[in-house]
């Protein structure tokens, strides 16, 4: 399997267009050891030609352009594109508002939950207003049982298991701080051919023991590396929530996801959906070093697995 990584930011990116924090200030300035982030996608492929797109983000128009994988290909068509498929973790703005962007290249398959297609559907009505588009958004159900795993168009060859997560729907949801299953899931994808699989969680507030399963059988794991500590965002002066009342547990701590990933014996570990404010972007920090300490990686936009 090809994974690619198109954004390892979270919501905003890095830095973000209205933020004056050290980590943004310093990266518009050179002055921190760190790379830009855009928002959060990855896509993946079972043949190298043929992708599909997990989560489709704000930044996507630039992740595209950026990665000749993405590009259209066919030599007798004047338009087209590699993606075949689009597989939404859940309905937050940075994950599904690069759908809009993809509007002339549709009708394409969205794999997502009922809750998901429910807020796309009335309080951000994506599905509905990209109907007007060549035949729109093709929504294709994800179900939420254990057992559900399903194959999406052009990824023969893989196979994705849905994995239930803690954490939550987004402000503009009637699931807000009150989710239900299918609000937030994980992927497991197998390859079929290799048997090797990779757990995908971009946001998840606490394991639990199917997430724990799914950490057991993983070669590899892209998991929620939102904020360092559970009050930046309020330390910071930029909101009166804690991450893990957004759905996000701290990379660092007893109840962080370095401490969770510790356990298992994953060949390779990476921390996905960096918010701006968290210190491990900077290369030279403490955070930063700590990570390299516990063999976990740090991902970054083009960052290329193949498992
Ligand atoms: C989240 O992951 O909690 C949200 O995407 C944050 C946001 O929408 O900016
Ligand atoms: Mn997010
Ligand atoms: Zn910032």
């Amino acid at each position: 399997m090809h994974i690619r990584v198109l954004g390892a930011g979270a919501g905003g990116g890095f830095p973000q267009w209205n933020c004056h924090c050290r980590n943004c200030k310093g990266v518009r300035s050179g002055t921190i050891n760190a790379q830009a982030r855009t928002q959060s996608s990855i896509a993946v492929s079972a043949n190298g030609e043929d992708w599909v797109l997990i989560n489709a983000s704000p930044d996507i128009r630039q992740q595209i352009n950026q990665t000749p994988a993405l590009w259209p290909k066919s030599q007798t068509q004047q338009r087209g594109t590699s993606i075949r498929s689009i597989i939404l973790t859940d309905s937050q703005i940075d994950h599904t508002t690069g759908l809009l962007t993809l509007r002339e290249g549709l009708p394409l398959p969205v794999y997502c939950t009922d809750v998901v297609y429910e807020d796309l559907t009335d309080a951000f009505p994506l599905f509905p207003m990209l109907k007007h588009w060549n035949g729109g958004l093709q929504r294709r159900r994800i179900k939420t049982d254990e057992d559900a795993a399903f194959t999406a168009e052009g990824a023969e060859g893989l196979i994705f298991k849905p994995i239930v997560l803690a954490s939550n729907a987004p402000p503009y949801s009637a699931y807000r701080d009150n989710i239900v299953r299918g609000n937030n899931i994980g992927l497991q994808i197998e390859d079929s051919r290799t048997g090797n699989s990779l757990f995908y969680a971009p946001g998840c507030v606490q394991a639990s023991p199917l997430v724990e399963r799914t950490l057991a059988q993983a070669q590899c794991v892209l998991f929620d590396g939102t904020l360092w500590l559970d009050d930046e965002m309020i330390t910071n002066g930029f909101s009166q929530r804690l991450g893990t009342q957004m759905g996000h547990m701290p990379v660092n701590g007893e109840e962080g996801a370095v401490a969770l990933l510790n356990r298992f014996a994953i060949k390779r570990k990476i921390l996905i959906h960096i918010n701006n404010t968290n210190p491990v972007l900077d290369e030279s920090s403490h955070a930063h070093q700590y990570l390299l300490d516990n063999n976990i990686e740090l991902a970054y936009d083009g960052m290329h697995i193949e498992l």
